[in-house]
């Protein structure tokens, strides 16, 4: 599910050249194939014809307005874990009958606002927070639904910082006191439990343990059913891994997700969400910049790009693989660290890596940044938020511009007595 390729050596995302945007737009900015992105959400449509299901966007993947309203015009609902992507969301047309709410500690006012929107599930994940969504829902007089969030104890194997479904973790409500909660929900006035709903962690790479996940959640929703429950809906998350090219990875692909999917819930009656983020444009997009010097060290070399932690966290976060790219290709080889300007060793996007030759000047892509890059990115030793593109066909429109130092100073106050 790439997004690009090479058309006399140089990189082009769909029909346009990276080297074009670049000089419209200037380096670094965020570049995302709107092909990629359909392509990766009708895999997901073509392989769950058979169920009753709704494909919702993981919007903190990436909220740019745009690509909410490709998810929209695409026919999906979102997941949302904050009133502001609730927001985000609204404005970009999906309606609010296909938006869950998810997230840890919903607020008062945040569960106000989605009670004024009809959303189509809340989705909890503590007994005080039941409690309060009841005491909200009732004193406007609603009936709001619901799901719990199970945490099942399953390891996702996955890096510990996205791994969400253990014991350990501050997610959901453990499996053994899902009955409990489920039965005092039952007597609650304002709520009306409709689902099941967990969310082991992101970028799984192997199947085995949303299986393992799957089977409990399956055995729940029976043993919920003999308790006297309705349950119709089962929110299976998202988490499912993208290939980040890193040499010994082999990742499950959205087809064989979904077989587990039909082979476990076929036959429960129940209507399926999803909330995938990662594999619906984590590899649709790339980040775009330049070599502003080469630094030869006494060990290494560096290769020092414009791009930098605070655009891209996720290798200094999560020590993430993010393969680097030419823009213009070359055969020859050589052996780089590939850093950005920050004053941080962990300003750094690859250490010993094997690429393409690179010299000052040139432009390289970091590779499958289309989730969770610019919605992470920040203003970190006061740089400018990079930019971000969206290419269809053979046109690319900006779909945020560059803020200005102006802007960005002046979200800063004196105090009266300066
Ligand atoms: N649903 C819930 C409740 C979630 O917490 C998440 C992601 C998703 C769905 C979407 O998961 P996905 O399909 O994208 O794996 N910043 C990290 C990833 C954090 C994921 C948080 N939750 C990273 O850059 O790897």
């Amino acid at each position: 599910m790439t997004s690009y390729h090479y058309q006399k050596h140089q990189l082009q995302m769909e029909q346009v050249s990276i080297k074009s945007i670049a000089t419209q737009v200037q380096t670094p900015f965020y570049c995302y194939s709107q092909t990629a992105i359909c392509n990766a959400y009708n895999s997901y449509v073509e392989q769950l014809t058979s169920m009753d299901t709704l494909i919702c966007f993981a919007v903190k993947a990436n909220s740019n307005q745009a690509i909410l309203k490709t998810m929209a015009d695409l026919g999906a609902g979102a997941d949302v874990v904050s009133e502001g992507e609730m927001r985000r969301a609204i404005m970009a047309e999906i309606p609010a009958s296909k938006i869950v709410y998810s997230g840890v500690a919903k607020t008062q006012s945040e569960m106000e606002y989605a009670l004024s929107q009809n959303i189509l599930q809340f989705n909890i994940e503590s007994e005080n927070e039941l409690l309060l969504l009841s005491k909200v829902a009732s004193s406007v007089n609603k009936v709001v639904k619901i799901a719990f969030r199970i945490n099942p104890d399953v390891d996702a194997k996955t890096h510990a910082k996205i791994s969400t479904g253990k014991s350990e973790n501050k997610f959901g409500i453990p499996i053994s006191k899902a009955l409990a909660i489920y039965q005092l929900a039952a007597k609650l006035p304002g709520i009306q439990v409709q689902g099941v709903d967990v969310h082991i962690g992101s970028q799984l790479t192997q199947l085995e343990p949303f299986e393992n996940c799957f089977i409990l959640i399956k055995q729940l929703v029976e043993q919920l059913r003999e308790d006297g429950h309705t349950i119709s809906i089962v929110d299976v998350g998202g988490g499912l891994g993208i290939d980040y090219a890193e040499d010994d990875s082999e990742v499950p692909t959205i087809e064989s997700y979904c077989a587990l999917l039909k082979q476990q819930f076929s036959d429960l009656g129940c209507k399926l969400i999803l909330e995938p983020g990662r594999s619906l444009v984590g590899n649709s997009g790339i980040l775009v910049s330049k070599v502003i010097y080469l630094k030869e060290g006494e060990e290494r070399t560096f290769v020092i790009i414009d791009a930098a932690m605070n655009d891209l966290l996720r290798p200094s976060m999560y020590d993430a693989f993010h393969n680097i790219l030419p823009i213009t290709e070359t055969e020859e080889q050589a052996c780089y660290d590939v850093v950005g300007p920050i004053c941080e060793t962990s300003d750094t996007f690859a250490r010993t890596r094997i690429m393409s030759v690179i010299n000052e000047g040139d432009l390289i892509a970091i590779d499958s940044a289309g989730a969770y890059g610019a919605v992470m990115s920040s203003t970190y030793n006061t740089r400018l938020q990079v930019p971000e593109v969206l290419v269809k066909d053979n046109q690319f429109s900006i779909i945020r511009e560059r803020t200005d130092y102006e802007q960005l100073i002046n979200q800063d106050q004196l105090t009266a007595w300066q």
